[in-house]
């Protein structure tokens, strides 16, 4: 069968989403993720776009072995360079550069006449190999662009050494017979392009990302790009997921294979989700919550009678299992560290140490503690770098009654170490609590957004709240989880607090608790 190569942009163009940041720690959390569930290369940032993605793209890259890692850059020297410079320890060093080919961007954006786009392409291309074996090119807005040109430029840019070729919906405007007949044209057009790699592009903002992404798949493409839970700006990228078992349950049709664990699929999905702070719309395809939820009378009679019925996709194939106990208040710490061994979690003594108090505070108050609550405990010890805490949490009380003034009393430490117990009134016991820390934390904070999920099922599932606020004037979004929301309310505003702190790279001295 045809092999498709999987490039993942979650960390570059799934970051790129408005509220999303994530740091060092967590992007390679991700990376290592990606790895497991068998990316073919991962986009790991854009290196000249700051101190902070050139970091996280140098770390990724000595830390990722079995899946290629890029960065991206602009058809400009310097780009190039500080790709090269934070890719070069990688086993395959790979540079992913684009420059835009459509008139309305070539006219506008670039103020290039079509033969200068040719020159500057070429260009940094010759420039690229000189130091990478492996270049991708990319089209930007190929959609929109003039297939004769767009055919013109991709010889041009082949025999300057580029070793892909990428074809992207820039701005989600295709339809698949478009995408897919641009890539009829260019295999049949362009001579040399069965040596190099043919790549789809395909962003959301009409929903035809996956369709458009098969379409290409069907005309030629070799490689297909795209993100974890299809995140990405505006509308997002294509779901790779989607794509992955969308290939698999219908290979018949499309008769191609990718190198994709599917079983790794929701872990990686749940570990975006978490750490982005995007949560997952209940009906998406293949990784939402009901997408293997049968609720009507009719469906659920015919899944007893034969579960072929309706269920085209089954949770495990996914990995998806169900819920089941993993560990109890009684077990132990070898018991523990077990289970986060074969988890993949490889954490430090230290770190181990304290995921086992967690464990175990946890434990007390819940009385089964599945695989989803031990996924988000060890993701936490294991991103959480010690010298970063600033505002940490004591405790937090609310008095609500339907007759009452909700009042909310806080205890945090400050990042000086010194305790600070505050108290305030709210409308609800939300805005109790978001008041009362406004006392404690300095600067000044806007509420944007603010959400509450429960992690995995059942009544005493964990909460999650994720907060989007302006913290001195920047966006920035947290999350935290607890048994009880308020609690993780509490625990992601100082959450996200710390997260533009430690962003912002003031020093704080770490708090003793
Ligand atoms: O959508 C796009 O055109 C891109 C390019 C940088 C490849 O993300
Ligand atoms: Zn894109």
């Amino acid at each position: 069968m045809r092999k498709i190569d999987i490039f993942d942009t979650t960390l570059r163009d799934g970051e790129q989403s408005a509220g999303i940041n994530l740091n060092t720690a967590e992007k390679i959390e991700i990376a290592r993720q990606l790895e497991r569930f068998g990316a073919t290369i991962i986009e790991s940032g854009f290196p000249a776009a700051s101190p902070g993605d050139f970091d996280a793209v140098q770390r990724i890259a000595g830390t990722v072995k079995n899946s290629i890692v890029t960065g991206l850059a602009r058809s400009v020297e310097s780009d190039i360079s500080a790709a090269w410079e934070a890719l070069k320890g990688s086993e395959q060093p790979h540079v992913h550069i684009f420059l835009a080919t459509s008139p309305i961007h070539m006219e506008h954006k670039l103020m290039k006449t079509p033969e200068q786009v040719i020159e500057t392409a070429v260009a940094s291309v010759k420039y690229a190999k000189q130091f990478f074996p492996l270049v991708q090119w990319s089209a930007e807005d190929a959609s929109r662009s003039e297939p004769e040109f767009l055919a013109r430029i991709i010889r041009e840019v082949i025999k300057a050494g580029a070793t892909t070729i990428n074809l992207p919906d820039t701005v989600g405007y295709a339809t698949p017979q478009e995408y897919g007949a641009l890539f009829r044209y260019i295999t049949e057009n362009v001579v040399g392009i069965e040596n190099v790699k043919l790549s789809a592009h395909c962003h959301n903002d009409l929903g035809m990302a996956t369709a458009n992404t098969l379409a290409a798949i069907e005309n030629g493409a070799t490689q297909i790009e795209g993100t974890i839970n299809g995140i990405g700006e505006r509308a997002g990228n294509v779901a790779l997921e989607e794509i992955a078992v969308a290939l698999h349950i219908r290979k018949q049709v499309y008769g191609v294979e990718t190198d994709i664990h599917l079983k790794e699929i929701k872990r990686t999905s749940q570990l975006v989700s978490q750490l982005t702070g995007s949560i997952i719309q209940p009906n998406k395809a293949v990784v939402g919550k009901n997408a293997f939820a049968h609720e009507s009378g009719i469906h659920q009679d015919g899944m007893l009678k034969n579960p072929l019925t309706y269920e085209i996709i089954t949770p495990e194939l996914i990995g998806d299992a169900k819920t089941e106990l993993v560990l109890g208040k009684h077990s132990g710490r070898h018991a523990f560290k077990d289970r986060a061994l074969k988890m993949g979690f490889e954490l430090s003594d230290e770190k181990l140490k304290k995921a086992f108090v967690e464990f175990k505070k946890l434990a007390d108050r819940k009385k089964v503690i599945v695989e989803d609550d031990l996924l988000v405990l060890l993701t936490d010890q294991q991103i959480n770098d010690s010298e970063i805490p600033v505002y940490k949490l004591e405790n937090v009380q609310v008095h609500y009654g339907t007759a009452n003034i909700p009042t909310a009393t806080v205890s945090a430490y400050q990042p000086n170490g010194e305790l600070v117990t505050e108290a305030a009134t709210g409308a609800g016991s939300v805005e109790a609590i978001f008041n009362t820390l406004e006392r404690i934390v300095a600067g000044e904070v806007h509420i944007l957004d603010y959400r509450v999920t429960s992690i995995g099922k059942g009544r005493d599932a964990l909460g999650e709240a994720v907060i989007n606020m302006t913290y001195d004037g920047e966006t920035v979004t947290g999350r935290d989880v607890a048994q009880d929301v308020l609690e993780a309310t509490a625990k992601a505003y100082l959450n996200t607090v710390n997260r533009q702190l430690v962003k912002a790279g003031q020093k704080v001295k770490v708090a003793v608790v």
